[in-house]
């Protein structure tokens, strides 16, 4: 069925979205369907899935930010309550995160994001406001910054095309798998082996995806790169294309961040302009169209096989692999998915060499980071780091230290480790560091839990996450984290403790038996917590089943 749909949808492919068009709630449903040869139920049930298409959301102006850090900075209640007072009651919705967490407050207001104590006067608040980044950029590495470097100039980025078009494909290739480079959205995977797949895969047509979903809170290290290095993502979008013969590729943006949506946007109009994306880039006999794409408010279109569903118009539902999108991606074609940190690194690579890039960080990571700081540093923003730096460098060197007491830091998103503060000494900047102990590096967004918080909201807000972005395909993450939630919500209201053993098993059954890592991954933090930290809240304390495994009434 699916593999019809994406057939069908991909006669309009990139250009003539059929997202794009679902986007226009007000449309006429039926138009859309026939022009797209799709069923109205196939509009329908894929609209249904997004935050931003519901009804609740189209009568209301203004959003509170609320994702990790801002609950943790515990003013999301009175940013709510200084847009109601302006907009009125039932006006103001949430939004999960908007990548403001070295400030926190945050909330959307008329097309802009803004943070910091703006919620107090709105009328006030202006383009210019929304604009500024408002954050910290250092960078704390051994090497000059590399992504972090200014790479802005048109002339710099047609310099590096040249030179890069002079060279052979198979040589470039070589370069970035001798780099090391890993993919910076998780996973880890070596981009060089992800590429070569896409690249010897046999198609007509293959397609490159700039992941640009950014949906961990606490993370705004992408939304920097696209608003203040669009031409270093760019750049990497092309060398991917061009290496893996893809002529075609799209950035898919968070809809929370519409100030990266119109960067974006206009830096590739220009390039256009410039002759520097299209046909025959250079007149070097290079094609490569570029397209930009504004998700709707759903955090399970970072995974890829969602991301590629999104793309299509399909309601974006996690698919099986294999295969792996680098063989049958966006409308069964081989696709390359990558983050946008990862593409912006190519650059460097590209400039430096293989060798120097490899000689920076340890072992099998190699090369940079871009951390997220939160708002509970002294010096929150984002630096960038030489993988391998010790945790305990940078929270006391780069972050300042904490700006109240805190216990732990939730690293890596809301699938990521809860990282008591007992553990940071032994601790690198590493995918494997991280992974060994326990914990996860993943995307590196850094969330501080305060002393006060007590964990069992905290857990509760992940539990509630997840069951708000379960894409519902596999019932351990749809209903698991149903019942996850209920339990830590009925232990904070006093309802009822928590049985120990059925949470156990609640998490045995999430891990195990889910498709992807949104239900699969929030055991760790969880398990994490229950290893580290006192889970006792209004004297609610975890309890222990008094029936045996598998006789609980609970
Ligand atoms: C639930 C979930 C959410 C994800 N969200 C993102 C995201 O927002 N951005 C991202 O780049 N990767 C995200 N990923 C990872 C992607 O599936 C994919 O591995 C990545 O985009 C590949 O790019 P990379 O190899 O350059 O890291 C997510 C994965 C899962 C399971
Ligand atoms: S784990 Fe959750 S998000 Fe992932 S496929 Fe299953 S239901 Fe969907």
């Amino acid at each position: 069925m699916s593999k019809n749909i994406s057939k069908l949808s991909g006669r309009k492919g990139l250009q003539d979205n059929l997202f794009d068009k679902m986007k226009q709630v007000h449309r006429d449903i039926g138009e859309v369907a026939s022009q797209y040869l799709v069923g109205k139920s196939t509009i329908l049930g894929s609209q249904q899935f997004y935050d931003f298409l519901g009804q609740e959301h189209l009568t209301q102006k203004a959003w509170v930010c609320n994702g990790t850090s801002c609950l943790c900075s515990g003013n999301q209640a009175k940013v709510k309550a200084d847009l109601e007072a302006s907009l009125g009651a039932g006006a103001v919705g949430a939004m999960t995160c908007l990548g403001r967490c070295y400030d926190a407050d945050s909330f959307q207001f008329d097309g802009n994001n803004y943070s910091g104590g703006q919620s107090a006067d709105i009328a006030s608040l202006n383009e210019e406001k929304a604009g500024s980044p408002g954050y910290r950029i250092s960078c704390d590495s051994k090497s000059a910054a590399l992504t972090s470097q200014n790479f802005v100039t048109t002339e710099q980025f047609a310099a590096a095309l040249k030179d890069l078009l002079d060279q052979s494909r198979v040589d470039v290739l070589d370069v970035i798998k001798g780099s090391g480079l890993r993919g910076r959205g998780g996973a880890g995977f070596p981009v060089g082996t992800k590429w070569d797949s896409c690249m010897r895969s046999e198609a007509d047509k293959r397609y490159i995806v700039c992941n640009g979903d950014e949906g961990d809170p606490g993370a705004f290290s992408d939304r920097y790169l696209m608003e203040q290095q669009p031409l270093r993502v760019i750049f990497g979008l092309i060398v991917a294309g061009w290496i893996t013969g893809a002529k075609e590729g799209v950035v898919y943006i968070r809809g929370e961040y519409p100030e990266s949506v119109t960067v974006m946007g206009e830096v590739i109009r220009q390039l256009y302009e410039q002759g520097l994306l299209g046909s025959n880039i250079l007149d070097k006999g290079i094609d490569f169209d570029l397209h930009v794409l504004a998700g709707a408010g759903a955090y399970i279109c970072g995974e890829e096989t969602s991301l590629i569903a999104s793309i299509e118009g399909r309601r974006p539902e996690v698919d099986v692999r294999p295969p792996f999108p680098s063989e049958e991606g966006l409308y069964k074609q081989p696709t390359v998915v990558n983050n946008v940190e990862t593409l912006a690194s190519v650059q460097s690579i590209l400039e430096m060499g293989a060798e120097a890039y490899a000689s920076l960080g340890r072992g099998r990571s190699t090369g940079t980071k871009l951390v997220s700081l939160d708002a509970g540093f002294s010096k929150p923003g984002l630096v960038e780091v030489e993988m391998g730096v010790s945790l305990q460098h940078l929270i006391d060197e780069v972050a300042g230290g904490f700006r109240v007491p805190t216990k732990a830091i939730h690293i890596g998103g809301p699938l990521g480790g809860v990282v008591p503060i007992s553990k940071v000494d032994g601790l690198d900047i590493d995918f494997e560091s991280f992974t060994d102990a326990g914990f996860l590096l993943g995307h590196a967004s850094f969330v501080c839990i305060p002393e006060s918080f007590p964990m069992v909201r905290y857990i509760q807000h992940l539990f509630e996450f997840v069951r708000h972005e379960s894409c519902g395909k596999c019932f351990p993450c749809r209903l698991g984290s149903v019942r996850g939630d209920e339990m830590f919500s009925r232990a904070i209201t006093g309802e009822k403790s928590i049985n120990r053993e059925l949470l156990d098993d609640l998490l045995d059954t999430m891990e195990q038996g889910s498709l992807c890592a949104l239900g699969g991954g929030l055991t760790l933090p969880v398990r994490n917590t229950l290893q580290y930290l006192q889970m006792n809240y209004r004297n609610i304390l975890i309890g222990t089943c008094q029936f045996q495994r598998g006789n609980c009434r609970e």
